[in-house]
Parts: structure tokens; sequence; C-alpha cells
């Protein structure tokens, strides 16, 4: 069975581009798949955090983990920081990385605009993550394909210790979907959907009540055309909420464009406020039964054992094959 490993920072707001772009994909995988899921705390810290939220945010990843599908019986589930293999790796792979390539990371360039100096963990959080997945000889990792870069600079950094020291790391494949991809933020469609922006309406959290989806899709913003029709580059906003409407209720973009034709955004947005709300409403019921449960700490201990037993091996070989220790 081919090895699926991936992440969410535990960063509070997890949204719907979050559960279309990766965590659906995650419960698709788990039937055929060995998946291990990390609620990556490490990363979090490359930017301040109040302990206390961040100790809270990393069990509510957890929770919406299992609350969206994934069983704890087929998947590992656990935290970065409980397993020590993660930040030896990243090390490792730092000493084999290049400032260079590491600067052209979009990501850092954004967070790091217009400052003097930024935190050396955002400059060398793609490494952090390259050590995540190599960690466990990962074969498959499912992400929004706004981790692209981040992909490809843990591919070339295992191709390029492996050419020094072959065998050393599996090279693994990004998983991206096409449709839901990239949610796009709900009040600006040219920026994705993020879980740090201010506006509220921007998103939709997994966990937003009825009365909070309504509001924020029917202040989606969109065009003065009026036609519901898929044109990403013309019509990005309602080419955003076709994408969501397909995504969670399984039917093609061209079905629901034959659908509405002859109708408004207003029936549109009308229906998919129900189809949201009937996705989102069983995830946040389970989320509430489970969050504070003593069941979640169990999970994620036993999660940390088991997914420790796989980077002690990892490492070994990496160490032994780098000369280190004795
Ligand atoms: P994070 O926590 O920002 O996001 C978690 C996952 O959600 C996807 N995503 C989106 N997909 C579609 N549309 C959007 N608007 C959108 N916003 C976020 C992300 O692509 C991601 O799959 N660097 C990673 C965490 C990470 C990781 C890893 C992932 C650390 N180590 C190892 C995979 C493997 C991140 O910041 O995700």
């Amino acid at each position: 069975m081919k090895r699926v490993f991936s992440g969410v920072q535990p960063t509070g707001n997890i949204h719907l581009g979050n559960y279309l772009g990766a965590l659906k994909q995650f419960v698709e995988l788990q039937d055929d798949h060995e998946c291990i899921y990390c609620i990556v705390d490490m990363h979090a810290i490359t930017v301040p955090q109040d302990p206390k939220v961040l100790k809270e945010h990393i069990l509510d990843v957890a929770a919406l983990y299992l609350a969206v599908g994934i069983d704890p019986k087929k998947s590992i589930v656990f935290v970065q920081s409980d397993v020590s293999g993660h930040a030896e790796l990243s090390w490792i792979l730092t000493c084999n990385s290049y400032t260079g390539e590491l600067s052209r990371m979009t990501q850092f360039k954004d967070k790091s605009k217009n400052k003097e100096s930024a935190p050396t963990g955002l400059f060398t959080y793609p490494v952090l993550m390259a050590a995540d997945i190599l960690l466990y000889d990962t074969d498959v990792v499912p992400v929004g394909n706004d981790q692209k870069q981040h992909i490809e600079i843990c591919r070339d950094l295992a191709g390029r210790v492996n050419g020094k020291f072959p065998g050393t790391f599996v090279i693994p494949d990004g998983r991206f979907l096409k449709e839901g991809a990239r949610i796009m933020a709900l009040d600006d469609p040219t920026k994705k959907m993020s879980k740090s922006a201010e506006n509220i309406h921007s998103r939709i959290s997994l966990l937003d009540d009825p009365t909070k989806i309504k509001k924020s899709i029917m202040k989606a913003t969109t065009d003065s055309d009026g036609v519901v029709r898929f044109d990403v580059e013309n019509k990005p906003g309602i080419s955003n909420l076709l994408n969501i409407y397909s995504a969670l209720s399984g039917m093609s973009i061209s079905d629901l464009e034959n659908k509405y034709e002859g109708k408004g955004y207003g029936d549109f947005k009308k229906d998919l406020v129900e189809v949201v709300i009937e996705a989102l409403t069983p995830i946040r019921n389970r989320y509430e039964e489970i969050r504070n449960s003593q069941e979640l700490l169990d999970i994620l201990k036993e999660g940390a054992v088991k997914a420790d037993m796989i980077a002690q091996k990892t490492m070994k070989r990496v160490k032994e094959n780098f000369g280190l220790g004795l």
C-alpha cells in the first residue's frame, strides 16, 4: 500500500478551502492507502502564538480531523511536536538546502514583504515541511495547490540527498485536486480563502452555524452580468462559488450551469447555502461530541507512538547514511 502523509497548521478558523483542498482528500485516501495525518504545531510557531490558544487550536484540528471522517483505526493521527524526528531531520535537511532557493519561496516573500527582518523559522519553514514528509517515506502528499512550491522543494531536497547518499529518501508526489484545489476568498475572489483574513465573511469556517453561512454566501462578491457561468478570468466570484457547489454536491460544473440557466445569482446562492449547511452540519455535530473527550487525547497519544516508530526507523537510516552518531 502506498503511504500518504499530510498536515494542517493549528491556527484556528479551519475553512472550506482547507476542507475541499485537503481534508476531504485525506478521508477518501484512507481506504486504500496507509495514511498519516499530522497537526503541525511547530509550523504554527513560525509566527508568534499564545501558548494557551495554540494548545486549544491543536485539539480543535484533531477533533476536526475526526469530525470530517478520518478514522483512527485506519489512519495515524498525531501532533508534530510529539515526534522528535521532525526537528532532527529538519536540521539535517537545512544543512542541504540553500539560502537562494529558500528566499525564492513565494510564502516567505509574501510574509516578509516590507519588513527589515523576518523570523528564521519562516525562512526555513519549507525545510521543516520537507522533513515531515520524508520522515515517513511518503509516496503521496494530498494538499491544496497553494502548497505546490513546498512539494517541489521537498522533492528537490530529497533528490539532492539521494544524489550524495543513494536510497536515503523516497521521492514523494503531491496530489492536487483540479476542482476545489484552490478555494478563493468570498469577498475577494482573486485571493485564496485564508484562516487569517480579517473579514470573517471572506471564509466559511467548518464550524460556522447556518446563520453565519447564509450571511457569508449571500454577501459573496459576484459580478453585474447575472449569468451563472464558469469563467475564472472574467467571473472569478461566481466561478469560485460554482467550484464550492460542485465539490460539495458532486454535480459537475456544466450540470450546474444548465440547472441555473436563465436564473439569477440569488436563486443560485440560496441553493448553495443549503448545500453548504447540509455538508457542514454533521461535521459540526461530530466535532462537538468529540472535542472535549478523553478519547481524542488517547487517539493522539497512540498516534504519536505509532508515528514515532516509523520515524525512528527512518532516522536510523538517515543518520547512518550521513555518518552521524555512533
Ligand atoms: P495549512 O494549514 O495552511 O492548510 C492546510 C491544507 O489546506 C489547504 N488549503 C487550501 N486548499 C484550497 N483552497 C484554499 N484556499 C486553501 N487554503 C489552504 C492547504 O493547501 C493545505 O493542504 N504548509 C502546510 C502544512 C504542512 C504540511 C506538511 C502539509 C506542514 N507540513 C507536510 C503537507 C505535508 C500548510 O500551511 O497548510
